[in-house]
């Protein structure tokens, strides 16, 4: 029914499908209405201490409550958590090497070295072996990147970081939500980075968020968010620090975004249902592939497609058709900051790359679209 009504329409459809657009309505312009009202604008304003609570307690663990300290980016977040752990020049710290680019420059902002390790070719996640055989006496820290929402095999990463006594920090920016063995991912690590950029499972136009269990740490956090200003001395300065402050605004529109969060995850997972029953038995398709007793966020539904035609041909016949698509993040070492590393070492990464693709995951999407997009799919591949 719904390919008719494209058909009539001259081959797009009739309601604009999105990749990964926000979805911002009636709450967050009530929320940011009654902010502006109150004229606390910027970095004072009883909505971030409020946001950062029901981000905590949403993650709380079983061990402690966990603290949660709001950035202005997801970027922000890693280069703090990097920081707080006094990782700097000589150091090294394990990234994967399929990742946007912000997991990785924070690790130069603090002068240290990223060491770069290639995925499992099912999950795409960092392969845990790889880790472990990168290890070296000056690695200060492990990143894993929950990647498109789907968890990383956190025991045998917890293990690795606990044997070898290495802190790991989660890349938690797209698993907003997402769980490992019933607990969310974001409160595995000592400090760990959560993204609100538009795109993001929910937005606060931009923003991020550091949780963590330690509490000591997540004091000295928001000191150092806030340009390590000692308050009870006026405009003193005990350290150098940031202005990588969220401000009231943006913690309002959080509010919103997160009251709405169970809607927004809902409608992810269930895309992701559609698009693995649509593509069932369709041998040239496979799925980012789940560790055991895991649930992803579905950030980005995502395929790997074994065709003639290439990823590009294939963006474009779908763009034709009204479906925008995105590729799979570009090896990091492809970039000229990060070309000294040996391409041959990460053969799964590029073959994901190769062949990966991003499908239509914003939840401004219905499930008529998503049925669309695995049909028209289906015919060009
Ligand atoms: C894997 C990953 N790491 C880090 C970031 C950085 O977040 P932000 O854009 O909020 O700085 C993003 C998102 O943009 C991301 O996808």
């Amino acid at each position: 029914m719904y390919s008719l009504m494209v058909s009539t329409f001259g081959g797009g459809p009739t309601k604009e499908i999105f990749l990964d657009a926000a979805n911002v309505g009636e709450l967050e312009k009530k929320y940011l209405c009654e902010c502006i009202d109150s004229t606390y604008v910027s970095s004072v304003g009883e909505n971030i201490g409020k946001f950062e609570n029901k981000f905590a307690s949403y993650l709380g663990t079983k061990r402690a409550v966990s603290t949660a300290v709001s950035t202005q980016s997801g970027t922000s977040a890693l280069h703090l958590a990097l920081y707080e752990l006094g990782i700097g020049p000589g150091d090294e710290v394990i990234v994967p090497v399929i990742t946007f680019i912000a997991t990785v420059n924070p690790i130069k902002y603090v002068g240290a070295t990223p060491v770069f390790v290639d995925v499992d070719p099912d999950t795409w996640n960092v392969d845990p072996n790889e880790i472990e055989k990168h290890i070296t006496k000056r690695t200060k820290a492990i990143i894993p990147v929950h990647l498109y929402g789907n968890p990383c095999n956190m025991d045998k990463i917890m293990s690795i970081s606990e044997k070898y006594n290495i802190p790991v920090i989660e890349d938690a920016t797209e698993s907003l939500g997402a769980t490992y063995k019933g607990k969310f991912t974001g409160t595995f690590g000592i400090m760990n980075a959560f993204s609100f950029n538009g795109n993001k499972i929910i937005t606060t136009g931009g923003g991020g968020m550091i949780v963590t269990d330690d509490e000591k740490k997540a004091e000295h956090l928001k000191f150092l968010v806030s340009q390590a200003r000692d308050v009870s001395r006026g405009y003193y300065h005990t350290e150098v620090g940031f202005n990588y402050r969220m401000t009231n605004l943006e913690a309002s529109l959080g509010l919103a975004q997160f009251e709405r969060l169970p809607e927004f995850l809902n409608k992810k997972r269930t895309f992701a249902k559609i698009y693995k029953e649509g593509f069932k038995g369709n041998d040239k398709i496979t799925f980012q592939e789940s560790y055991e007793d895991t649930q992803s966020s579905y950030w980005l539904s995502s395929i790997k497609i074994e065709s003639s035609k290439s990823i590009p041909q294939i963006q474009e016949e779908l763009k034709e058709k009204g479906i925008p698509t995105r590729r799979i993040f570009v090896p990091i070492v492809e970039f000229p900051p990060y070309r000294e590393y040996k391409k041959e070492e990460y053969t799964n990464a590029y073959e994901i790359y190769e062949k990966g693709l991003n499908l239509p995951s914003s939840t401004l999407n219905d499930e008529e679209q998503i049925e669309y997009v695995v049909e028209v799919l289906s015919s060009v591949i």
